[in-house]
């Protein structure tokens, strides 16, 4: 689903502040897979979610998405396939607008120009259902400003509008570091069940070993632009929780 052969990017190149953020990096994510990336502040990690999104472009190397070269293909034209959440809740949402319409602008933004999202009560009863999957209550709030809500809910809504009908990729660069606990948890449960709901290809960036100890199908460390360790679902089964903390001793 996702190539990538010797992606390289390097900022403020041949300027004293010059950094090799992402050196030469080769990777073949297959669809369905759920990659989860771990990895020391600089690392690389989000320039890499950058480089696929399309956000940036590689300086060297060739990407691959879905067997289309995307190499040099600009971010809302990769869009469509691939959503993105943040760490920050208040960054995917609009505040001032109820659930119901964030949702809407949500399905317009990946729709053809032109094209209606449907019946307004028949979406809107696509979205209830959705939301009521999330055991949250919020089902009965549609109207209700998006502000109001705690950054838990809103970024489990954020997740849940994002993957859209044509999405097959999802970037989920430390979507759970502003949350509490409870809410990182409820957070990263809805995104597993939207991921294997939907058959998504993901890539979540986090700090939380025990998360990437839990969640997934492969288990990436970077270091210095480059991948370190590189585990599938057999050879994750193999490790302990233990071994993924001796790795950022
Ligand atoms: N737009 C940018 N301009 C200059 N340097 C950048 C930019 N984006 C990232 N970097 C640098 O590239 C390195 C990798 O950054 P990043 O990919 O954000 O790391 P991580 O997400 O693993 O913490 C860091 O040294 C960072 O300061
Ligand atoms: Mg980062």
């Amino acid at each position: 689903m996702i190539q990538l052969s010797q992606i390289s990017k390097t900022f403020n190149k041949g300027r004293s502040n010059q950094v090799n953020a992402v050196n030469g990096i080769n990777l073949n994510i297959s669809a369905g897979e759920f990659v989860v990336i771990v990895g020391s502040n600089g690392s690389g990690k989000s320039t890499l979610l950058n480089l696929i999104a399309g956000s940036i472009y590689a300086d060297t190397g060739s990407i691959n998405i879905d067997d289309n070269d995307v190499t040099k293909l600009p971010d809302y034209k990769r869009s469509k396939w691939i959503a993105r959440v943040f760490q920050n809740p208040l960054s995917g949402t609009a505040p001032d607008l109820s659930i119901i319409d964030n949702f809407r602008l949500a399905a317009i933004r990946t729709k053809p120009k032109g094209l209606s999202i449907g019946i307004d009560e028949k979406f809107k009863q696509k979205v209830r259902e959705q939301i009521a999957a999330l055991n949250m209550g919020l089902e009965t709030k549609l109207d209700q400003p998006m502000g109001t809500l705690s950054g838990g809910q809103r970024q489990a809504l954020t997740l849940l509008m994002s993957v859209t009908d044509t999405c097959k990729i999802l970037l989920l660069d430390e979507p759970t570091a502003a949350l509490d606990p409870r809410s990182a948890d409820m957070v990263m449960r809805t995104a597993d069940n939207l991921i294997k709901q939907f058959g998504l290809t993901a890539i979540l960036i986090t700090h939380n070993l025990k998360d990437a100890y839990n969640y997934g199908t492969r288990l990436i460390q970077m270091s210095e632009g480059a991948v370190i360790h590189n585990l599938n679902t057999d050879e994750k089964l193999q490790i302990t929780q233990n071994v993924l903390f001796e790795w950022f001793s």
